[in-house]
């Protein structure tokens, strides 16, 4: 299968790579800065055929458009929109900016709607296609109990009606809201319980199992539901 993710250099989108390599697919890995990302070159290394790395910033249209025109009619299986940013935090309400609340729903929100766009005809190839949105316990309206972070939980709560409206117009395509946990990331924390391995090794089950009984469902990466 190709798998096309987002997001890819670190974190939890470079382990979904390696992942879906070790599973024998091909990635098409949309990195905003290439030549940081050491541990995906070295990934590189081995997997010269499978991976192409290109070069994109996820809210520029440009950017996508480009890996469009180069990946032409190639099909592909499964979008994951994995990048992300989290620019707010517990601080007080009143800190919040505006500049905030639209950088943030720049890459959370707006970006996976743009990525999915300009790959549906790509995903149109495909015979088992997948949009996968990962998203946050923290954009569920219904399990808001601590507050703060308005910035990232909007983003989700948004992000989360896109993929479920997308579910219900595109009943051919598989969309997943997925929650990957809390994840000892840069965007994480040290604090986090869960391994970016371990997380994406549940992701990475839950979105090849998944069949159209999941499309549309909020679930987090062992396969359980969340509450919107
Ligand atoms: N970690 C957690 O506990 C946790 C919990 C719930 C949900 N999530 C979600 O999981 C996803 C991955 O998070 P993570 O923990 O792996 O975070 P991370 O380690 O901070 O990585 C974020 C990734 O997104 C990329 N990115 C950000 N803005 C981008 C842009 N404009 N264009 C292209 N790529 C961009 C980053 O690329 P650069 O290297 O170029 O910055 C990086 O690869 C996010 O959607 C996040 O909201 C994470």
């Amino acid at each position: 299968m190709n798998f096309l993710i987002t997001g890819a250099g670190r974190g939890i989108g470079l382990e979904l790579t390696q992942f879906a390599l070790e599973a024998g697919h091909n990635v098409y890995a949309i990195v905003r800065n290439p030549e940081n990302a050491r541990t995906l070159n070295t990934v590189k290394s081995d997997h010269a055929e499978k991976l192409i790395i290109f070069k994109g910033d996820v809210s520029s249209e440009t950017d996508l458009q480009a890996i469009n025109d180069e990946l032409g009619d190639t099909p592909i299986d499964v979008v994951i929109n994995n990048a992300g940013v989290m620019l707010d935090g517990d601080e007080d309400f009143s800190k919040l900016t505006q500049e905030q609340l639209i950088d943030t729903f720049k890459v959370n929100t707006f970006a996976p709607i743009l990525v999915t766009q300009v790959f549906l005809p790509q995903l149109k190839k495909s015979t088992n296609a997948k949009v996968i949105n990962i998203t946050s316990r923290m954009g569920s309206i219904s399990d808001n109990s601590s507050g703060g972070h308005y910035a990232y939980r909007m983003s989700k709560a948004a992000l989360n009606m896109f993929s479920k409206s997308f579910a219900i117009d595109f009943p051919q395509v598989i969309t997943l809201t997925l929650h990957p946990g809390w994840v000892k990331t840069e965007m994480g924390g040290a604090q986090a319980p869960l391994l970016p391995r371990e997380s994406a090794r549940g992701l990475f089950k839950v979105i090849t199992e998944a069949d159209t009984t999941k499309s549309g469902h909020f679930l987090d990466y062992q396969g359980k539901e969340i509450g919107w």
